[in-house]
């Protein structure tokens, strides 16, 4: 009987402790890139594919890492910070417009659930404005406010963007409900491979239209350009256009086969996409949450009381 209840207290100690430590974890509050958006903005009407994939990827060819942070679980109708780091070699410098070399620039869009937006100035504390800095953030449509672009901006101040976000109120909006929501982001560090009308940057590689043999190197009319003349075997001759900023991997009299690469790659930036997730967490249950953990405090508590009573008598009935 004694060994019985002395298991019994020792399983259910154990029991709750599990208990709270596993629901501390659950519900503690804390946690856990495009250089030119408006290009989606202009052409999709929404920025994620049904396959999940973010269109941005469309013109940033490169896969690159990226980053996001936000709290595990928030309350509603407050401020939050979704952090987005677009993680790059802040040493190395990409082929620019104009064909010069110049530093990249980032570009970020979040993904939220409906009903988050981006906070009201007026709501953003103080020591989290610093954070986000300079950054002028918009929705990517006026009626997708749940979804945010920022960029192209200075990749060397800004290759960590935070994003200040207030969450909705389901007590206010019939459409929200307490629930765990996805999170989406894509972010990009440096320019595009590919304009959204499928002409080519400058900041990709080109690879021979033809196989055959190049008879011809020329310089295009503006300047750095290339023009490179390829004679292909049955006597047919094809000029590849070479824009400025890229390098010429070929010379004159060799023979090259159909997309074999004319140029070097000079792309050194890239996109990337993650997913995350945010608790929408109801306040009352926080609330009943703290009277559970009481509670089992209190049920610990007695148990211990009860225990030493219990040896007590174990002491008095061997001291007669
Ligand atoms: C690429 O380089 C050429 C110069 O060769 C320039 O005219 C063109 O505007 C550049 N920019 C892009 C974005 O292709
Ligand atoms: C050009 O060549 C590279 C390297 O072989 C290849 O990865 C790329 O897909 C080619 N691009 C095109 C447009 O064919």
């Amino acid at each position: 009987m004694q060994q019985l209840s002395k298991k019994f207290i020792t399983l259910f100690q154990t029991f709750s402790i599990c208990l709270m430590v596993s629901f501390v974890l659950d519900f503690t509050l804390s946690s856990k890139a495009n250089a030119y958006p408006v290009f989606a903005q202009q052409n999709y009407a929404n920025p994620r594919e049904a396959n999940g994939r973010i269109v941005c990827a469309n013109c940033h060819l490169a896969q690159k890492n990226v980053e996001i942070e936000v709290p595990q679980a928030v309350l509603p109708d407050t401020v939050f910070e979704a952090v987005v780091k677009i993680p790059y070699d802040q040493q190395v410098k990409q082929v620019l417009g104009n064909g010069k070399k110049g530093a990249l620039n980032v570009g970020a869009v979040l993904i939220l659930p409906e009903g988050f937006e981006l906070a009201p100035q007026d709501r953003i504390p103080e020591e989290m404005k610093n954070k986000v800095g300079n950054l002028y953030f918009q929705p990517y449509t006026p009626d997708k406010k749940n979804i945010i672009v920022i960029g192209p901006v200075p990749g060397k101040k800004y290759s960590e963007l935070v994003f200040p976000i207030l969450s909705p109120d389901p007590s206010k909006s019939k459409n929200i409900s307490y629930l765990k929501y996805p999170i989406f982001v894509g972010g990009n560090r440096g320019r595009g491979q590919i304009y959204p009308d499928g002409s080519k940057s400058n900041n990709t590689i080109y690879n021979a239209s033809k196989g055959g043999k190049i008879i011809q190197i020329e310089p295009g009319e503006k300047k750095g350009t290339s023009n490179i003349t390829i004679e292909t075997s049955n006597g047919e001759q094809v000029v590849d256009k070479i824009p400025a900023g890229v390098e010429l991997l070929v010379k004159v009299n060799q023979s090259v086969q159909a997309d074999q690469p004319l140029t070097n790659n000079p792309n050194v930036g890239g996109f990337g996409q993650k997913d995350t997730e945010v608790v929408l967490q109801n306040p009352a249950r926080i609330q009943g949450l703290i009277v559970f953990f009481l509670f089992v405090v209190l049920a610990q508590v007695f148990l211990v009381l009860k225990k030493k009573q219990f040896e007590k008598v174990q002491l008095a009935e061997m001291n007669f």
